[in-house]
């Protein structure tokens, strides 16, 4: 057996020990700072007889046991294991660096628990932590603005005060104009733009460096006119192709157990793909534009929606092994980062206030 050390590690001081974190497969084990030693013992596959050989003043068959405790707990690697493969992929295509490895990979699948866990944990904190103010307000003199917008922006302005979130749908199909709608207004390309490095496309959405990193997938549950399953929208063609029957898993559990999901007749992935925006940029702060390009795209998804009397609800709580399975996402590279869950409104069971009825908050 040869093992190595992953190049994927993050140490930090836990008391008076040192956490030993792989960011990769999320392993962690905490260890007295003299073992650090045997991270280093292997910087490349090494056979295990080696590692031996080459400690001599240690009984054999403790320092063997010794790597097979790290091997198991993820903090060495064996060679053609599924971990080894992995992070031969990362090493082969990660390009953000460290830091935006770390964030990325550790929230991939998180659990939130469900709403009323969360409330409750909210309760609990206002005791004796009020929640910070919502709203700041201008407290040292200020100039009042005009409140209404001009004619000319009244109707978006209208659409925009219209989007609501509303989780509550009614069991009717969606047409295939909606769909379509909704898809072009996130993704639809509308025009392209020739640069000293070549023709870029360019969409209703900015995008850092017009790279475009955003692929939509749709699950088309009951839309008109679409056999149930799995669609790739092509922003190019303005087309879905059929990737895929209806997946097993409920929509539900793919957006970590939100049993609303259930009811809506389609389905949004957004899926970056890193690769088209590293290309160019390859510093740690391309991953925050990326992800900050998904809410572009996701609020004209849900105005769009709105001004078709329908609701898009936003999610970031995806599982996302499962989706990435499901939509057969060849590459780490490549990773759902938003859902847009998209039906017919019923009755909004929010408890909606007014600004001028909400004293704590205007
Ligand atoms: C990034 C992001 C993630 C969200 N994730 C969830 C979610 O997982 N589940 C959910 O029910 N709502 C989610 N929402 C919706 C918010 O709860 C909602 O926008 C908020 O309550 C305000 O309501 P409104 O959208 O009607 O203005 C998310 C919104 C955003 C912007």
């Amino acid at each position: 057996m040869r093992v190595k050390a992953p190049r994927t590690l993050v140490m930090f001081p836990k008391d008076h020990e040192i956490v030993v974190y792989n960011y990769l497969t999320r392993d962690a084990i905490t260890c007295a700072p003299a073992d650090i030693y045997w991270l280093t013992i292997a910087p490349e596959w090494t056979p295990v007889e080696e590692l031996l050989a080459r400690h001599p003043h240690i009984e054999p068959q403790s320092l063997r046991q010794e790597i097979i405790r790290l091997v198991e707990a993820g903090i060495l690697l064996q060679e053609d294991s599924a971990s080894a493969r992995t992070e031969a992929i990362y090493q082969q295509s990660w390009e953000l660096g460290i830091a935006a490895a770390v964030f990325h990979f550790s929230l991939l699948d998180n659990d939130y628990g469900d709403h009323s866990e969360s409330v409750k944990k909210q309760k609990q904190r206002a005791l004796g932590d009020p929640s910070p103010d919502l709203l700041w307000k201008n407290l040292n003199g200020s100039t009042p603005l005009p409140g209404q917008p001009r004619p000319a922006a009244s109707q978006l302005f209208d659409i925009m005060r219209r989007r609501r979130t509303i989780r509550n749908v009614r069991p009717e199909a969606l047409t295939l104009e909606d769909l379509g709608e909704c898809l072009f207004a996130g993704l639809g390309v509308t025009s392209f733009v020739r640069t000293e490095t070549g023709v870029l496309p360019l969409k209703m959405t900015p995008s850092g460096g017009a790279r475009n990193p955003f692929e939509a997938f749709v699950w088309a549950r009951n839309v008109d006119g679409l056999t149930p399953g799995l669609y790739h929208y092509s922003a190019l063609q303005h087309s879905l192709e059929k990737t895929a029957a209806p997946p097993a898993a409920s929509p539900m559990e793919l957006v970590k157990g939100q049993e609303w999901a259930n009811a809506m007749p389609a389905i949004i992935f957004l899926v970056a793909v890193l690769g088209r925006t590293t290309w160019k940029y390859s510093d740690p702060n391309a991953y925050r534009v990326v992800l900050i390009e998904a809410g572009h795209i996701a609020q004209n998804i849900m105005l769009a929606c709105a001004s078709s009397n329908l609701t898009a609800c936003p999610t970031a709580a995806l599982s996302h092994a499962q989706i990435s399975a499901m939509l057969a996402l060849k590459d780490i590279t490549e990773t759902p980062v938003y859902a847009l869950l998209v039906g017919k409104p019923g009755e909004n069971l929010d408890t909606l206030i007014s600004p001028d009825k909400a004293p704590r908050l205007a």
